[in-house]
């Protein structure tokens, strides 16, 4: 590792917790679009250093979660899902749990619902293999259920280890479950959504899961506008 490369992370952390003062309401600092943009380039370490940086590596959490039997969903699963993506990820997609097609292949969001993942991401300017795609639990529910609260508290501190490896500029929560488990609270989506939250210091901006957007096709148009304002962050 560089000498300088935690250098990368302290500048990352100035620039989120600059973005969190501002949305609050906060004044008296530069936080202007140009000065944000020069910290964004400032913070991103070219690769290999981003993956380590004296962080945690993704490969350590997945060694560590093994062959999970934390919770009754390893009786019915075929694959741990652990997550895909870039280790640098700026943008951090979280979605509730794998479903069928997930779970065969032991990749997230393949399914229906991943093809239209797929599409917002590139819509976005982005691509699969640039953004880091997660899950809140990392095995499939039966019958494609919520995913109970023992099995989330189970699970849920691997995703929260996934995320402090990343350490993204945003992180984008798909759905309900999502929403709920990263941000503690019980607030609907639709009242979650379109504005920024924050978890561990990292903005949230919480959408509709596309599944649902696959039954209620007309939601499409507060997805976009929810992405828009992650695009305008990454600028
Ligand atoms: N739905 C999710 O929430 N996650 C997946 O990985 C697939 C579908």
């Amino acid at each position: 590792m560089p000498a300088d490369a935690p250098h990368y992370q302290i500048i990352r952390d100035i620039r989120n917790a600059l973005c969190y003062l501002k949305r609050s309401g906060c004044t008296g600092f530069d936080a202007s679009e140009a000065g944000l943009k020069i910290l964004n380039q400032l913070g991103l370490p070219p690769p290999p250093y981003g993956a380590t940086m004296g962080r945690e590596t993704l490969e350590a959490v997945c060694t560590d979660l093994g062959d999970c039997t934390r919770c009754v969903l390893c009786e019915s699963r075929t694959h741990i899902v652990f997550g895909e993506g870039s280790p640098n990820a700026q943008v951090v997609f979280v979605g509730e749990g794998p479903g069928f097609d997930e779970d065969k292949c032991g990749r997230p969001f393949v399914g229906k619902a991943g093809q239209l993942l797929t599409k917002i991401i590139a819509a976005m300017g982005l691509t699969r293999e640039t953004i880091y795609i997660g899950n809140i639990v990392k095995c499939r529910p039966p019958n494609n259920r919520n995913p109970e609260p023992e099995e989330i508290r189970q699970c849920l501190p691997f995703l929260k280890r996934q995320l402090a490896a990343i350490n993204p500029h945003v992180i984008c929560a798909l759905g309900s479950v999502a929403a709920r488990a990263l941000l503690e609270t019980e607030t609907p989506i639709s009242r979650l959504r379109g504005r920024f939250h924050e978890f561990s210091g990292i903005p949230v901006m919480p959408t509709f899961h596309p599944a649902f957007l696959l039954r209620n096709p007309e939601k499409k148009r507060e997805v976009w506008e929810d992405v828009q304002q992650i695009m305008k962050m990454l600028e």
